[in-house]
């Protein structure tokens, strides 16, 4: 076979053409239509499932994964979470209401964003939202004061910057002193908001929170922000007499997108760093509080796939090849936004040689519309599909109607092929138009 070695285990081939979770993508094209994302729904299932059994065997009883869903949010993935009895973390009332929709029970979910309204703080407090994680002042003081008029005494973790820089793209990175979420240990902000969330009286303080950033795949960068995390809970504890019972150590493990990434094991990752904690916990006399993490990226990303239809190819000679495709930065906007890697596949030409260098163009009207440069695949022609991989995570989460483009159906691959979200119509696309 010409192409190597697929990427993840979910993948295959039959006759000439990509399969994923077992299903033939260019069928799959043909039924749905392109730009067209797939989703390996056992793949989820089995991520969630891996992360709740090594965080319950390394860290407790007591621990569990929440689902960050602002990597992918649809009515289906809080119904799968809530299925394999995992927690979820949201960041506005538009997932909020999705994960309502889904049933999803809101004592499990936890609130985050550096900036709700008071709107978003009594919509999510009457929907019986679990947790706030609270990033500053000014919110602890709204929602002490919504939950009063609520008469409720609301349960909270706060955010804090423990000052790790985990070297990751800087748009990702969130845990350094001047980042605009959470509260700082070392410019003593964090002891302060302490003190304050404790003196109120309609706030539960419950434990700490913090995020380092994404696509991180050392685990050392979380070790170091777990002691310093531990260690300012113990001083905290020596200050105010208030011992933590949670710490949420965020989300951030990397995926695999390209041959070049290394394979992770989540399993591994957890055992490790559980080990690490329970050690620094013990040489130091500190606490061990419960741990929670929010991986977001490595539960969906590569359980996603996008298949496209080429539209033209166009060869500058001496310069470049571009292969176009019928979708682009308003369904996926990484590669334009981070210069983010992907893996690019023909679907309909697996077994040809890969020996086309091209650039894969997105169809808007944007010169930096583009999803890879300098890829190789089979030299294809209008009317062949490009598959797209490890696409699950903050693609359709960040796509839009740039160019008024309607927004690909999902379909999710499990016992049947369902759809999961419908492809946008060109009618849902003017929908909030007045005609004047
Ligand atoms: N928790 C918090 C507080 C976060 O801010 C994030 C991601 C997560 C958890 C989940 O992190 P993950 O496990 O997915 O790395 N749009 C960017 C990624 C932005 C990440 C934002 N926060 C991208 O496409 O790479």
């Amino acid at each position: 076979m010409i192409c190597k070695e697929l990427l993840h285990e979910n993948l295959g081939v039959k006759g000439n053409n990509l399969t994923f979770a077992g299903y033939d993508t260019v069928e799959l094209a043909k039924k749905y239509g392109t730009p067209l994302m797939l989703l390996d729904e056992n793949k989820i299932r089995n991520t969630m499932r891996t992360y709740k059994n090594a965080m319950q065997k390394y860290f407790g009883e007591n621990s569990l994964p929440l689902y960050a869903s602002k990597a992918l949010s649809f009515v289906g993935i809080y119904q799968i979470a809530k299925e394999e009895g995992i927690n979820t973390d949201i960041v506005s009332l538009g997932e909020l209401c999705t994960a309502i929709k889904a049933g999803f029970p809101l004592e499990r979910a936890f609130f985050h964003g550096n900036s709700k309204t008071d709107y978003d703080i009594e919509f999510a407090i009457d929907n019986g939202i679990g947790f706030f994680n609270v990033d500053t002042q000014d919110e602890l003081y709204a929602i002490d004061r919504i939950a009063k008029e609520k008469g409720i005494c609301q349960k909270i973790l706060l955010r804090i910057t423990p000052g790790i820089d985990p070297h990751t793209h800087a748009a990702i990175s969130t845990g350094k002193v001047d980042s605009k979420f959470g509260t700082a240990i070392e410019t003593g902000q964090a002891m302060e908001i302490t003190r304050l969330a404790l003196s109120l009286e309609n706030i539960d303080l419950r434990g700490f929170h913090c995020h380092i950033g994404s696509q991180i795949f050392e685990i050392e960068p979380f070790c170091d922000a777990a002691d310093i995390m531990v260690k300012f809970i113990d001083q905290v504890k020596l200050e105010t007499g208030f011992e933590a019972e949670y710490l949420n150590l965020g989300g951030g493990f990397g995926v695999r997108y390209v041959e070049s990434d290394p394979h992770i094991d989540y399993t591994d990752n957890i055992r490790r760093i559980a080990e690490h904690i329970n050690a620094y916990c013990q040489e130091n006399g500190l606490h061990m509080p419960k741990i929670l993490m929010e991986p977001g990226r490595s539960m969906v990303a590569d359980s996603g796939m996008t298949i496209y239809t080429v539209g033209s190819v166009k060869e500058i000679p001496g310069y470049k090849n571009y292969v176009a495709i019928d979708g682009g930065m308003s369904d996926n906007p990484r590669y334009a936004l981070y210069g983010s890697q992907y893996t690019v596949l023909c679907a309909n030409k697996m077994n040809e040689n890969a020996d086309y260098e091209c650039t894969i163009a997105g169809r808007l009207c944007e010169s930096g519309d583009l999803i890879q440069e300098n890829v190789k695949i089979p030299k294809v022609s209008r009317g062949d599909n490009i598959a797209v991989l490890v696409t699950g995570a903050y693609n359709y989460a960040m796509a839009s109607n740039y160019n008024r483009l309607p927004r690909p159906a999902v379909v999710l691959l499990g016992k049947t092929d369902r759809i999961a979200i419908r492809r946008e119509t060109y009618e849902d696309v003017c929908r909030l138009d007045e005609i004047l």
